[in-house]
């Protein structure tokens, strides 16, 4: 039989779209909300409101794009969590009233196990038991992945998520949000030697990164006061420095991980995994230690539907579905 599944995303500041056919993509609408950058990051309340004026164009663009009727729908799918309450809200009040009205199955999907699953888009898959580095602006977790659905966390932040160390680093420097990627710009211009940070030791596989930012943020200080020039002098060093220590942060933790597992399959997965530095680092660890590491296609590593998507599939071939009274959960587990 044909399986037709929509898929919505909208826990943050994407609006997305996605039609999967048979386990394939068939595209990707993403509607991304610039406003935020006036603030400095994302205004809950800001991002309810776009979510409201994108869905309905994001929505109609990938069905009319599959060439698709909405009556040839096998399920719709949206992601419930983690994410902002107004946000999900979008998302999941429209897929539950688009799937009543057309009398068709609703998938409930976890946003960070879509994460992991966009590694089963395209090829080469991952063979399971695999590890994944999810890394995003809310999370940053080491996953045991035995099945599509089944997943473990091994380690996780016990405070800032990677993508926030990225982002609050680049305010501190200065730069629009998100800075994440911008950081990573000038990282490819600078010397990752010439700045060092202390890291923090956290126990077993967590990891924390609140007290680097403060790190940066007093090495900032003491050093404007020489010159206050400091910052724009030194741009491309100072974030070459600083992403090489986060990346070397993430790294330790998944190298103890592979050790204890015993487990060479490596992933990384959300939006840092776009960061070039942990792309390199990892490239270069995967030849040291013998792995057979996975890195998302760039349109993949951010917020997006294809993974809610592909996720959705791997649920509706086990038969699980959600009710129509499934309501968002924005602290949802893995
Ligand atoms: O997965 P994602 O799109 O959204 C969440 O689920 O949070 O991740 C967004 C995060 C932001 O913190 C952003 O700055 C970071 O990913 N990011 C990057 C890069 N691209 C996105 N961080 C470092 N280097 C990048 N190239
Ligand atoms: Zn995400």
């Amino acid at each position: 039989m044909d399986i037709s599944i929509l898929a919505i995303e909208s826990s943050c500041d994407e609006t997305s779209a996605s039609v999967i056919h048979n386990g394939k993509i068939l595209n990707n609408i993403i509607a991304s909300q610039s406003i935020h950058q006036n603030y400095g990051g994302v205004v809950p309340e800001l991002a309810s409101r776009a979510h409201q004026q994108n869905i309905i164009p994001v929505i109609d663009q990938a069905l009319k794009d599959a060439n698709i009727v909405k009556s040839s729908l096998n399920a719709v799918a949206f992601t419930q969590g983690p994410g902002l309450l107004g946000a999900l809200l979008v998302g999941a009040s429209f897929a539950k009233a688009f799937a009543m009205g057309l009398n068709i199955p609703l998938i409930t999907i976890n946003h960070m196990q879509a994460h992991i699953l966009a590694h089963f888009i395209d090829d080469p898959k991952p063979e399971f038991p695999f590890l994944c580095l999810t890394v995003s602006g809310g999370h940053t977790q080491i996953v045991q992945v035995n099945d599509y659905l089944e997943m473990e966390v091994l380690g996780e932040t016990l405070d800032d998520a990677a993508g926030e160390a990225f982002d609050k680093s680049a305010k501190l420097l200065g730069l629009p949000y998100p800075g994440g990627p911008l950081i990573d710009q000038y990282a490819a211009k600078g010397n990752p030697k010439a700045f060092s940070f202390p890291g923090t030791n956290t126990p077993g596989l967590n990891y924390s990164f609140s007290g680097i930012k403060t790190a940066i943020m007093y090495f900032l200080r003491d050093r404007k006061k020489e010159d206050p020039e400091f910052i724009k002098n030194n741009m491309n060093d100072i974030c070459a420095s600083v992403q090489a220590k986060l990346v070397e942060m993430l790294m330790i933790k998944l190298k103890k991980a592979s050790k204890l597992t015993g487990i060479r399959e490596i992933a990384i997965a959300g939006g840092v995994s776009a960061n070039i530095g942990l792309r390199e680092r990892l490239q270069q660890e995967a030849e040291r230690l013998q792995w057979k590491t996975y890195v998302p296609e760039f349109e993949y590593c951010g917020d997006n539907a294809a993974m809610i998507a592909i996720a959705a599939h791997y649920k509706y071939l086990a038969g699980i579905f959600a009710e129509y009274t499934s309501v968002p959960e924005p602290r949802m587990k893995l």
